[in-house]
């Protein structure tokens, strides 16, 4: 699969999100992890998750878990494989999501998601979303106190506008590696932070780039325009949303979600679809 950066680090330009997996909806152990093996044969090597993929709090660290077993009965090498997880945020209870930037909590929750992810370093630990009741520079200030630590090897962040960008990379003193925002056809209002994160070369992981779990099969309604390209080349509109996504930037690593292998292995080729600049342009408007 072609690559991009992440920091030092090379990965697969697309990416799997693991959130079906473990949120409501979810497809049971077996499928979950035919789908993760998939991704992995398919030469997917970045797994986004967090501790917050739960149904609800009681059994926080899900996804997790269920990555790191998935990854330990893979019969391949797996040593290529960067997980990113992030902590912040919670599920009080079923349906809730809570915020919790406190930079003690922040580092409490890092060194747990290491234990459930069974490894000494976490690669990629994001602060998942500002918590508006702690000053943002006090969140981020704990990722680089996890670094420096070494209870994580990278830090990036997520849901984050221009500023809170600056002022990340200027708290963890030029280390910020990665930006996680939702964008998709449906949802273009996070280009301003693509095209910042393209002008400073951060990693860009665009999250629900599909749509979303809802909105994926129709692109979140868009799916029209890229229907008519995805007809021109004989494959799916899922996979030129995606194409049209790693042709925006350089840095663009997207992350779309699956609970069914034939998902991630349709979204996986798209890292090998080539749009002209016509249809880039086109799907743009
Ligand atoms: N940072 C944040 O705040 C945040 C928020 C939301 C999500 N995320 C991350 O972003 C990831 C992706 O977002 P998402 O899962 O919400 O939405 P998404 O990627 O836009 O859509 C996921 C859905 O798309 C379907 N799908 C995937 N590839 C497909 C293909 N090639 N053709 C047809 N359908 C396809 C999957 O269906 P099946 O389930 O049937 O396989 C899946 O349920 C999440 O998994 C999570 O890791 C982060």
């Amino acid at each position: 699969m072609q690559l991009r950066t992440i920091g030092q680090i090379q990965v697969g330009a697309i990416g799997l999100g693991g959130m079906p997996m473990s949120i409501e909806g979810r497809p049971d152990e077996e499928r979950s992890i035919a789908t993760i093996h998939a991704a992995l044969d398919a030469g997917v090597t970045l797994i986004d998750t967090a501790d917050a993929y739960t149904l609800a709090g009681d059994e926080q660290g899900h996804n997790e878990e269920l990555i790191a077993r998935a990854l330990r009965q893979y019969g391949g090498d797996t040593s290529g494989v960067l997980v990113a997880t992030k902590g912040g945020h919670l599920r009080p209870e079923p349906g809730a999501w809570a915020q919790n930037g406190d930079p003690a909590y922040l580092k409490e929750a890092a060194k747990a998601s290491a234990q459930r992810l069974g490894v000494d370093a976490i690669g990629l630990y994001q602060f998942h979303r500002p918590d508006p009741t702690v000053p943002y520079a006090d969140s981020v200030g704990a990722l680089a106190e996890l670094l420096d630590e070494g209870v994580i090897r990278m830090a990036g962040i997520s849901n984050a506008n221009p500023d809170q960008i600056r002022e990340a990379q200027e708290v963890l003193g030029g280390r910020l590696v990665s930006v996680q925002n939702q964008f998709s056809p449906k949802f273009r209002s996070s280009l301003p932070e693509l095209e910042l994160c393209a002008e400073l070369g951060i990693a860009f992981l665009p999250w629900s780039p599909l749509g979303g779990i809802q909105g994926a099969a129709d692109l979140g309604g868009q799916g029209a325009a890229f229907e008519k390209v995805a007809e021109a080349h004989g494959v799916s509109p899922q996979q030129v949303c995606l194409a049209w996504e790693l042709a925006l930037a350089p840095v663009v690593i997207p992350i779309p979600g699956a609970s069914r292998p034939a998902s991630i292995q349709d979204s996986a080729l798209a890292a090998e679809l080539t749009l002209t600049a016509e249809e880039i342009e086109a799907l743009s408007k």
